[in-house]
């Protein structure tokens, strides 16, 4: 693996504490340790046909949309007291592709809990994810919010002090196309392409859409994943009780988001990091009006021809 890593392009962001290094494969940036489980799972993972993929690129409300699809496939299970989200960060929920193979092997086996998430570019699956006919949902924010998340998180998770950290950096960066899985807007068209070959088995949803309107967007997705609320159920609130319970003033406050850990054995982060603000527009915070024009522009470039609204 560490001779592979070296033929491929490489990019390294450095701070006075730290530095981080992104290798470019097929077509998008990853760091090591998700790049190697990347490989393992396009080597050796076999889909189901009723796995349900729960895709994205980090910073767009992975978190959100793994503790909503949670609490619906469950809720004959469990309800809003006695969810496991109540004790367990959502990631954790949720096997995750280039991470928990054998979870989601056993959960084959032995389980029929169908959800996996990835945040795999849809030309970066394994094959048989494709070929099997699973159902995928993908979510995407706009790109400024994400560019602002990304500047947030990521230095946070490597220990680097805020005040070390530059956002013209990460902005000229994710310009170039240089983040976590980028390039973001190649990662949303290649599910855009997909979903419009593929009408049915792909369902996209809007951060901010899910944001003004949740009871729609949560109905339409337990309806897409094969879990539709019944008429006695919406009556009895069931879904405004999962919205309730998946919110993030609820996610943010309960102690395992607090002082949790994710992956403490082998890539720690701290659980708080993933409950930042939730705002839309924070970004206005940072950008300056010349930023603003130039990704307004990179967008129009990059996403013409479709109807998706990145701004
Ligand atoms: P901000 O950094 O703008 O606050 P991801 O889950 O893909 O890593 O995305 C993280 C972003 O989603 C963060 O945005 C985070 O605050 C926000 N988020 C986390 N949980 C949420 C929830 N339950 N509802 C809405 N947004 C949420």
């Amino acid at each position: 693996m560490e001779d592979f890593l070296k033929t491929l392009p490489q990019h390294t962001c450095s701070w006075s504490k730290g530095t981080v290094t992104f290798y470019k494969y097929q077509g998008f940036w990853n760091i090591q340790d998700f790049l190697e489980g990347e490989i393992i799972a396009q080597q050796s993972f076999k889909a189901q046909p009723n796995d349900i993929f729960l895709c994205s690129c980090p910073k767009t409300g992975t978190t959100w949309l793994k503790a909503l699809a949670f609490a619906i496939v469950t809720r004959e299970k469990f309800n809003e007291s006695t969810s496991p989200l109540l004790t367990t960060m959502p990631h954790e929920c949720i096997p995750f592709l280039e991470k928990d193979l054998k979870q989601i092997e056993d959960n084959h086996k032995n389980s029929s809990f169908p959800l996996v998430a990835t945040h795999l570019s849809y030309t970066s699956l394994p094959e048989s994810v494709i070929s099997s006919d699973c159902k995928i949902v993908y979510i995407y924010r706009n790109i400024k919010d994400v560019i602002n998340s990304n500047h947030h998180f990521i230095p946070a998770a490597l220990n680097i002090p805020m005040e070390d950290v530059s956002f013209k950096e990460t902005f000229d960066e994710f310009c170039q196309g240089i983040s976590w899985y980028g390039p973001y807007w190649d990662h949303i068209l290649g599910y855009w392409k997909a979903s419009q070959e593929r009408p049915g088995r792909i369902l996209f949803l809007k951060y901010e859409d899910m944001k003004k309107d949740p009871k729609s967007n949560v109905k339409k997705l337990a309806e897409f994943i094969g879990y539709p609320f019944s008429v006695e159920e919406e009556n009895a609130g069931v879904v405004d009780n999962i919205i309730k319970l998946c919110s993030f003033d609820k996610l943010r406050n309960l102690e395992v988001n607090k002082t949790g850990m994710h992956r403490p054995e082998d890539f720690p982060i701290e659980n708080r990091l993933y409950f930042r603000k939730a705002e839309d527009g924070d970004w206005e915070n940072y950008f300056t009006d010349e930023m603003k024009r130039n990704i307004d522009n990179l967008v129009d470039q990059k996403l013409s021809g479709t109807d998706l609204v990145l701004k």
